[in-house]
């Protein structure tokens, strides 16, 4: 990739996010990766590099960003994890599909973007074989972020042969980081241990 060609990190201020934008600014310089969020964030992340308030879900304002930047490579991280997904059901299913149907249309009428998308272990469910479990094999899965994570997965597959749509997903486990706040998955748990061992230690000792 070019440098003046960008990287856009949709949902960036969340686990993935922000250890990814870390990383992609340290492989393509910090002016060339664009983290966007719907939360804001503080002075000292945005005086590293580029940051904007932005909606996956508002299509216009996520294409008008790729333009004006020559955007070459999208994240998309911006989703509603397990345990919340099944909170906010339907909230989860509008996220998690239409946030992806904006990038996967983008790249079906502009061709040369890289489109990365994480999928998940929750694709998987109770029916399918617990011992060194295929790629492919029996995947009925329970939760709502899981029928999201297999649906979407469906859809980059058919995008890419019908479209011929670069696009790239990986099903992750799930994942323990330190430096965002547990974003309601299934390792808020282990996360929330350390943060709170930190922060109870840091209020006995002062
Ligand atoms: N963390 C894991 O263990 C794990 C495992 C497998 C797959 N994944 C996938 O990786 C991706 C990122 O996960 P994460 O753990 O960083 O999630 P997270 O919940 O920590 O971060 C998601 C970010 O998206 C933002 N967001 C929510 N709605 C938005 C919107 N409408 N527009 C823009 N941004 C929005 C949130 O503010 C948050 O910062 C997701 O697709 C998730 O399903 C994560």
């Amino acid at each position: 990739m070019s440098q003046t060609e960008r990287t856009l990190v949709l949902g960036s201020a969340g686990q993935i996010g922000t250890d990814l934008v870390e990383e992609l600014r340290r492989i393509y310089g910090s002016d060339n990766v664009i983290a966007t969020d719907i939360k804001d964030q503080p002075a000292d992340f945005k005086a590293k590099g580029p940051f904007y308030m932005a909606d996956v879900l508002d299509a216009q304002q996520v294409y008008e960003l790729i333009k004006k930047n020559n955007v070459k490579q999208v994240y998309l991280l911006a989703a509603l994890l397990s345990a919340v997904a099944e909170q906010k059901p339907k909230a989860a299913w509008k996220l998690n599909m239409d946030g992806l149907f904006v990038m996967l249309d983008y790249c079906k009428e502009n061709t040369g973007i890289k489109l990365f998308w994480p999928s998940s272990i929750a694709v998987f469910g109770p029916t399918t074989p617990r011992n060194l479990t295929p790629q492919q094999t029996i995947m009925e899965p329970s939760t709502v972020y899981g029928i999201s994570k297999q649906a979407g997965e469906r859809w980059c597959e058919y995008y890419n042969q019908k479209h011929h749509v670069d696009v790239r997903s990986i099903r992750y486990p799930g994942l323990i980081s330190y430096k965002a706040d547990p974003g309601g998955g299934t390792t808020d748990y282990a996360v929330n241990i350390f943060h709170d061992a930190v922060l109870k230690t840091l209020t006995t000792v002062f």
